[in-house]
């Protein structure tokens, strides 16, 4: 069997329990209207969703994708037979409480002493609220919002940015991808001299390469320029609690409580279902920007409704209720199971990176800091070791071994020879291994991978 059923028998225990709570009421007729039909239009369905990458399966091994968890699909399953809405208790009351502790366990992992945070739809949403606070003080302070995140920092950054009529700029990268602390410092100088209200965004793993920007450095600058930090850790953050060697992983997990707010996307590596985004303040007065008036909404408490204090409206109780289960199974604590499953996913990455070193068809970049590996293609030009990039990509997928593409800088590249460096892109390959039982399938990868750069 390829897709897990077991869960499909908790669930049916567990809605047996959650219907003993509305034993009182008055009985309604169960069951879908014409359950053929249902049956019918289900396999329909189940045929069209074949046509998909297996992102449940361990040769699945290329972009940012993997199937939650079953306690959390399980979970959220569950919450559909109520379909709650934590915009207001009125919509969500257990899944609002349920919403509350998962995110207080959230910011206590990044060591928040205190907290304002809630979830959201995704990353996008969670750093657009993060972003906009910072214009808000901005405004507050009468001056004008500038952002600055790092040329790898997520493209959502600079489209958000334009969103909220805030100026963004890129600071440049080293050659492993994580900004440069003597590039931003010269342009927080020019800031300074201009008075903008800086809002500096840095990557705690970034998309393309997963590297980690130096978060203990830019806290030193932000004591003596005084910005705004906030630490977009959207795919990486829940590494802080990973327990491998992981350079520049300690430090930067140590100095994230010093950031005035955090991005970390359950629904990445956090085993979510899509739909679960997380962003936390850590001055919870910033709270007063969310004030709003709504004529039809909070009347069922005089308790804080979650709407209160987001941008986003109707918000699905069931992610809530999904992420305060895995939690409850999977605590989010240094040396326990689900930090052992990222151990996991940093040892796929590093055994992946010593392979690729080791053998002369490949050019690997520096050592990955999380779970995110590239390489290229040796060849005499850069325009062919991308052809031969997409090549063996192709290749690997006619033997089920699923892997991405991704354009980066040449000079991310030590062993490509330096004339073809300066400010010159190639189409690389990439492979992000954030499943734990990428570790014990690297083998089975690698022999593939092989396989397809021999068809070369
Ligand atoms: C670092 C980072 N920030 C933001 C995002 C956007 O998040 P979402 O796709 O959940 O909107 C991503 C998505 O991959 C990301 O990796």
């Amino acid at each position: 069997m390829k897709l897990e059923r077991d869960s499909l028998r908790a669930l049916e225990t567990a809605l047996g329990q959650l219907e003993h709570g509305f034993a009182g009421l008055p009985e309604v007729s169960a069951g879908p209207p014409d359950s053929a039909a249902m049956a019918a239009v289900l396999g329909r369905a189940a045929t069209r969703l074949q046509d998909n990458y297996p992102y449940f399966h361990p040769l699945y091994a290329g972009q940012m994708l993997k199937p939650p968890h079953p306690v959390a699909r399980t979970a959220y399953a569950l919450a559909m037979w109520l379909n709650p809405n934590n915009h207001a208790l009125d919509g969500g009351r257990a899944s609002s409480a349920m919403e509350v502790e998962a995110v207080a366990e959230i910011a206590a992992m990044f060591g928040l002493p205190r907290h304002l945070g809630h979830l959201t739809s995704g990353g996008t949403v969670a750093n657009l609220e993060a972003l906009w606070v910072g214009r808000r003080l901005a405004e507050e302070a009468g001056r004008a919002a500038l952002v600055l995140c790092s040329e790898q920092a997520h493209y959502t950054h600079t489209r958000i940015s334009a969103v909220l009529g805030m100026r963004c700029e890129t600071v440049a990268c080293d050659e492993r991808g994580r900004m440069s602390v003597s590039a931003l410092q010269s342009r927080l100088r020019q800031a300074q001299a201009g008075h903008a209200f800086v809002t500096v965004v840095a990557t705690f793993g970034t998309t393309a390469v997963g590297a980690i920007d130096p978060i203990g450095e830019i806290v030193q600058l932000q004591l003596q320029y005084g910005f705004r930090l906030h630490v977009d850790a959207a795919y990486g953050g829940y590494f802080v609690l990973a327990s491998g060697p992981g350079d520049g992983l300690a430090a930067a997990a140590d100095a994230i409580a010093q950031a005035d707010s955090f991005v970390i996307d359950p629904h990445k590596h956090g085993l979510q279902p899509y739909g679960c985004g997380c962003v936390l303040f850590r001055d919870p007065t910033v709270g007063r920007f969310y004030k709003h008036d709504s004529p039809y909404t909070y009347f069922s408490s005089s308790q804080l409704h979650l709407g209160e204090i987001t941008l986003e409206c109707s918000r699905a109780g069931a992610a809530a209720a999904a992420l305060w289960t895995t939690q409850q199974l999977l605590p989010l604590k240094r040396g326990g199971e689900f930090a052992g499953m990222l151990d996991n996913c940093l040892a796929a990455a590093r055994d992946l990176h010593a392979r690729l070193a080791d053998d002369a068809r490949f050019i690997p970049m520096h050592a990955p800091q999380l779970d995110i590996v590239c390489w290229a293609a040796p060849a005499p030009s850069l325009e062919e070791s991308s052809r031969r990039a997409q090549a063996i990509f192709a290749a690997a997928a006619k033997l089920d071994l699923h892997l991405a593409l991704v354009e980066l800088p040449a000079r991310f590249f030590p062993a490509l020879p330096a004339q073809s460096k300066s400010g010159a892109t190639l189409t690389c390959l990439r492979s992000v291994l954030m499943k734990p039982e990428h570790k014990a399938w690297l083998p089975q990868i690698w022999q593939r991978l092989s396989q397809a750069a021999n068809t070369m």
